[in-house]
Formats: C-alpha cells, structure tokens, sequence
C-alpha cells in the first residue's frame, strides 16, 4: 500500500527552496543510511534551527532497507519535534537513475526526488526527466533534475570527466521537463579526491589548493534562469583535520581535496539553494571512530565508538549549518 510523505509529516522543496533563494542561503541535504547519522543531523538542524533534506541514495536503499529508510524519516519528524523545535523535513532520493525507482520512491513516502539522467543525451534527460515530473507532480512531489556531467562517483554511474553545464540549454530544459530545482556541474565531483594535484596549487604548508569554481556559468544560468532554484552535488570540502587524524590512526587517504567552504558560502548566496554533502561526513565519523579503536583497543561495545562519531557529525553539521550554507535560523 502506498504511503505518502504528507502521513510521515514531511514537506516537499517547494517553500523552503523559494525562501532559500530569496534569502540568499541554502537547503543542507545531508546523506543518510544508519540511525547514528540520522540522529546527527536532525540533532545539528533542529540545534541551529535549520530546514533540511535526508537524503537517499539507491545505495542506501539496498544497505538500510526502504521501509526502515522511511520510518526512520517518520521518526526523524517526531525526534525533531520532541528536541524541541519543529524543522521542515524533506526526504529526497538522490540520483534516481530510472522512472521505476522514483515511483517506487515517491509510493515509498519520499517528498522529493531525483532524476539523474545526465549520462543520456540531452532529448533522452529531457524525455525521462519530465516522465518522472508528471508522475512526481500529481502526488505533489518535487522533482530536482541534473544538467552537466560531475566527475566521480555519481551513485552507481562512474563518469571519468565532468562537463560543465551549458547554460544555453538550461532555460529549454527547465521549461519542457517542468522540474523545480536543477543540479549542474560547474567544477564540484563527488567523493573525498575530488581534483587530482596536478590540477591543483600548494600553500606555504604544502596543502593542495583546488582551482576555483566556475562562478561565470553560474552567473551565466542565473541570468537565463532568474531565481530558479540551483542545486550543487559534490560539495563536501574534506576537511584536513579529519584527514590527518584518519592517517594518523592507520588509515591511508592520500592527497584528499574537496571544495573550499568559502566557495560555497559564495554559491549559497546565488541561487544555489540546495548543497549536497556526503563525504565529509564519512570522513568525520571514519576519524573518530579510528581514533577510538587505536587509542582503546579494549573496547567492543558499539556504543563507544558510533557515540563519539556521531557527537563528530553533529559538529559538522552544526558548522555547515552556522558557517557554510547560512541556513542556521532559517528554519
Ligand atoms: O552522490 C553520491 C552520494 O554520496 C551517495 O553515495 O551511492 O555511496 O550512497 P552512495
Ligand atoms: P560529496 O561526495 O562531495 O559529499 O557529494 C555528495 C553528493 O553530491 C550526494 O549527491
Ligand atoms: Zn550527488
């Protein structure tokens, strides 16, 4: 039987992406597939009073279950309002790849979806993307489609290059699919390596400098497509902290980089109004849970470790909140 995200107490993007754009901050849609990051992030939104969007990828689905996945959503609202200040809440499939897995989604109380047909031509994305719209709209769920190619992991799709998105074809594609936010491509990637050093400078300290974002595109689609709300994939900024304590304990991720956070304190204040962060929280709790190991081997209860890790996620997510996306107080 299906299930509609309006009995779970959720909402769709539609309000808070135009408050978001007229506000000039963005929407976090932080990724989930385990109780421990659920609780991180609605405690850190519901502390610096954020919206936000628990995001799901079709890996997620297969690892945590999509009943579990969508009671947990339910859970979500009810915790967030038992902390003590209610939150809007979307619950966003990430990259669907196909028709079938948005209905399933959208039968499956998800407020919001994704329909990713960026590796199609472009008449193929605009053909499956406004397929997925009309089913989407006549259950009042917003849909976010994706122009331009991001390097990197992109669920199941593994694109070696990225292409930038072209503007000049924004405004045809926003107006035959019908979507309500696009994701485009203007140098972010997905996961923690997301510039090889070749691509990048060095500081006085040796750490890898990016090169920046293609803000002209940006500003090149925001004039083509006034106030429509923009969404950027691929934004975590790997902290270096957490990449130093990952090596420190053992682990071995060389030469990670992500995306500086002043960049996207720059995009939040454009149209950008949806920011998709991942990566770093997989570092935080990665480094907190190493540390634990190394530093007391005799630990074994869970507890210990996915604690400390999920108080590491929380911090992150209350500083992107505060200090990144602006959208602490906005809820
Ligand atoms: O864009 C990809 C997201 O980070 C989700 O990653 O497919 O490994 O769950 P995943
Ligand atoms: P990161 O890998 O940069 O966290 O990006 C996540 C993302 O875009 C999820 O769709
Ligand atoms: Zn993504």
């Amino acid at each position: 039987m299906a299930v509609s995200y309006k009995e779970l107490g959720l909402v769709n993007s539609k309000e808070i992406f135009a408050k978001a754009v007229a506000g000039g901050y963005a929407i976090p849609a932080y990724n989930f597939n385990n109780l421990e990051q659920m609780q991180a992030i609605v405690m850190a939104c519901v502390e610096t009073k954020s919206p936000v969007i628990l995001q799901v990828s079709s890996g997620a689905r297969k690892y945590a279950n999509a009943t579990l996945l969508r009671n947990m959503a339910k859970g979500a609202v009810e915790y967030a309002k038992e902390l003590g200040y209610e939150i809007p809440i979307v619950l966003h499939l990430d990259h669907g790849d196909t028709f079938e897995l948005c209905k399933d989604c959208i039968e499956n109380g998800f407020s919001s979806v994704m329909i990713d047909g960026s590796s199609h031509s472009y008449e193929d994305n605009i053909a499956l993307t406004k397929k997925v719209v009309e089913y989407a709209h006549a259950h009042d769920v917003t849909v976010e489609g994706e122009l331009g190619v991001l390097a990197g992991v992109e669920d199941d799709v593994v694109a070696e290059h990225s292409s930038y998105t072209r503007p000049e074809e924004v405004e045809d594609f926003v107006k035959r699919t019908g979507v309500d936010s696009l994701a485009i491509s203007i140098g972010t990637s997905h996961g923690a390596h997301k510039f090889t050093p070749e691509q990048c400078t060095r500081n006085a300290d040796g750490i890898l400098v990016p090169p920046p974002l293609k803000f002209d595109i940006l500003e090149e689609i925001e004039k083509r497509i006034p106030g429509f709300p923009i969404v950027l994939h691929g934004s975590s900024s790997v902290p270096q902290e957490h990449v130093a304590t990952i090596n420190k304990y053992g682990g071995a991720m060389k030469e990670a980089v992500g995306i500086p956070e002043e960049q996207l304190r720059r995009a939040a204040k454009s149209a950008v109004c949806k920011i998709n962060i991942d990566s770093d929280g997989r570092l935080a709790m990665t480094a907190a849970i190493r540390k634990v190991m190394a530093e007391k081997p005799e630990e074994f209860d869970p507890r210990k470790y996915l604690g400390p890790a999920r108080d590491s996620l929380k911090e992150l997510y209350m500083h992107k909140n505060k200090n990144v996306l602006g959208s602490a107080g906005k809820a």
